[in-house]
């Protein structure tokens, strides 16, 4: 039987490469739970709500046709917006859209559903503490604010986008506050996850480790 495993962590600690890693050697399907917050926070500046206004965020989010898919494309009715989630803007935005409750209450409820079948490595902030409280494996990926600097600089320059380590780092540790400090569920550690400091490894060393972990709790 297949289960589901929880990797959560703060940005840019590789969570979402290591996930579709383990998944592609499992036969699981990575589900990113951060490109739903980002969805949301991607349509709601395109129908110009204000990040804060819960009402109509949750209102909008009932009304949202999105499909996360098994390769890792975010269809937002009907367009492909996998790109366009990734830009600054929208990183902030889903940190600001993720305090709010309603919002969380309706991205965990769609979460839970998607995986309620097994065979799913979810990453995100809550997963281990909320959205799959029961899961066998949890993983708590973290890494230095300047080594995951680092590491998106590398990552946007080969993508060609422009990359300023500074600016990239300032956004990384007042994302990690937001996301650590928000009133509802806010990032931490669940009490049984493993923790894996990246810090100082290679994503291929971190990748060894992490399925060690997962063949040890599998019981492999
Ligand atoms: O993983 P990411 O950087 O793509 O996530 C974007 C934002 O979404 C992040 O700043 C916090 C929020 N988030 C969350 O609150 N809960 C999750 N399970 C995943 C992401």
């Amino acid at each position: 039987m297949k289960i589901n495993i929880a990797i959560d962590g703060p940005s840019a600690a590789g969570k979402s490469t290591i996930a579709d890693l383990v998944a592609k050697k499992l036969g699981y399907t990575h589900l990113d739970t951060g490109a739903m917050y980002r969805a949301v926070a991607y349509s709601a500046l395109n129908k110009n709500i204000p990040f804060e206004d819960e009402e109509k965020i949750v209102e909008m989010i009932h009304e949202m046709d999105l499909d996360m898919l098994p390769d890792g494309r975010v269809i937002l009715d009907k367009e492909d917006i996998s790109e366009k989630i990734r830009e600054n803007e929208i990183s902030m935005g889903a940190s600001n859209v993720s305090k709010l409750e309603g919002c969380r209450k309706a991205l965990v409820e769609m979460q839970q559903k998607i995986c309620a079948n097994g065979g799913y490595i979810l990453d995100g902030r809550d997963i281990g503490t909320v959205v799959l409280k029961d899961a066998p494996v949890k993983l708590y990926m973290t890494a230095s604010a300047e080594s995951r600097a680092q590491r998106r600089v590398l990552q946007n320059m080969e993508k060609g986008i422009e990359a300023d380590y500074q600016a990239i780092l300032e956004d990384i540790i007042k994302r990690d506050y937001q996301d650590m400090h928000r009133e509802f569920s806010p990032l931490t550690k669940a009490e049984d996850a493993i923790e894996i400091d990246t810090s100082n490894e290679s994503l291929s060393q971190t990748f060894e480790r992490v399925m060690k972990i997962i063949k040890e709790k599998l019981g492999e």
